[in-house]
């Protein structure tokens, strides 16, 4: 039969698709997340994220030489502090494990850039990004009394060189907060890589369990974002954008595509999306049961993110999706 038109010419052979195709995943388009606990000899791995493991600093360096080796462009650090206090002092601890461990990483393998995130919860006894109102029973999570704690925080992870630092606490007016005072302590040229959609996510259930930031009571849903918004989400790009963000982030990625997508077609500014904990776990045990192959789950995954206009993606897939790509 004479078709005119059968897309299934260009899908013949491996190397007609590899020539059409829109859209590619390298290393380079990779962040690595990374979990440093105070104190020594602790690798502790995370039940809910197979392969992924809580490490004091001294437990890092075979981690770093594999990701350089790989030459995945960047990790993002979390912190597991030792003490924990209702205004989460130990965020800008200069001892603290994430300072520590920006001067390892720095010393070890200078080119890696060191992406600290910018947040209370890991520091805060009750574990909200925030400090509380005093009001009793009230829970509120107060927005300007935290800015500064998160812009103090901020400078903290510059003092000790990080490259980048990327708040994530969805408090209004963080960035310009922390743009100021990086600026005023002479880190002119730290960009800020803005968490600037962060939805309230169900997704983001095993990062509590490793970055031990469960909230004590309540949840986060008075200061991160309705899951059913997208205008709203475009509103809040705008306005991270305009209190001077360098990059922004979409958070989750997976389940967010559209969010994506809408914020690549309005702004010129790099977008990075984050593959969250949940999203992670799920394939991993739907992989663990024999129930999905879990190198074509991941790296599917990851090119959706791309597809949808993502051009750097967080995950805990980095190293695995260098390697696997490495053999296609
Ligand atoms: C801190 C923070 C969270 C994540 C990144 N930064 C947790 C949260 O907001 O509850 C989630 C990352 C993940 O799930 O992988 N505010």
């Amino acid at each position: 039969m004479n078709l005119l038109n059968r897309p299934r010419r260009l899908r013949r052979t491996a190397a007609l698709r590899r020539m059409v195709r829109e859209t590619s995943l390298s290393a380079a388009d990779l962040i690595a997340p990374l979990f440093i606990a105070a104190g020594q000899g602790i690798v502790r791995p995370i039940g809910a994220m197979p392969g992924q493991a809580q490490r004091s600093v001294d437990q890092i360096d075979s981690e770093i030489d594999a990701l350089s080796e790989l030459r995945i462009p960047a990790v993002l650090l979390f912190g597991i502090p030792t003490y924990k206090d209702a205004g989460g002092s130990g965020a800008w601890d200069a001892s603290g494990p994430v300072p520590s461990a920006i001067r390892a990483i720095k010393r070890r393998a200078p080119e890696l850039l060191v992406i600290a995130d910018v947040c209370m919860c890991e520091y805060t006894d009750h574990g909200h990004c925030g400090v509380l109102s005093p009001e009793p029973g009230s829970g509120d999570v107060l927005n300007d009394p935290t800015l500064e704690l998160l812009a103090r925080a901020a400078v903290a992870y510059a003092d000790a060189g990080a490259d980048i630092v990327a708040p994530s606490a969805m408090m209004d007016g963080q960035v310009a907060a922390i743009r100021a005072d990086l600026d005023a302590s002479g880190h002119h040229d730290v960009p800020i890589m803005a968490y600037a959609a962060k939805f309230a996510s169900a997704f983001y259930g095993p990062f509590r369990e490793a970055a031990e930031s469960t909230p004590q009571f309540g949840d986060r849903r008075a200061y991160q974002m309705d899951p059913a918004n997208a205008r709203e989400a475009l509103r809040e790009v705008a306005l991270d954008a305009a209190e001077g963000a360098d990059m922004l982030m979409v958070k989750p990625a997976g389940a967010y595509l559209d969010i994506i997508s809408a914020v690549r077609a309005r702004y010129e500014l790099p977008l990075a999306a984050y593959q969250v904990s949940g999203e992670y776990a799920m394939i991993k045990a739907a992989a663990q049961n024999g129930w999905i192959d879990e190198r074509r789950a991941a790296l599917e995954s990851l090119i959706a993110i791309k597809r949808a206009g993502a051009d750097m993606i967080i995950s805990y897939y980095a190293k695995d999706a260098v390697r696997w790509l490495a053999q296609e």
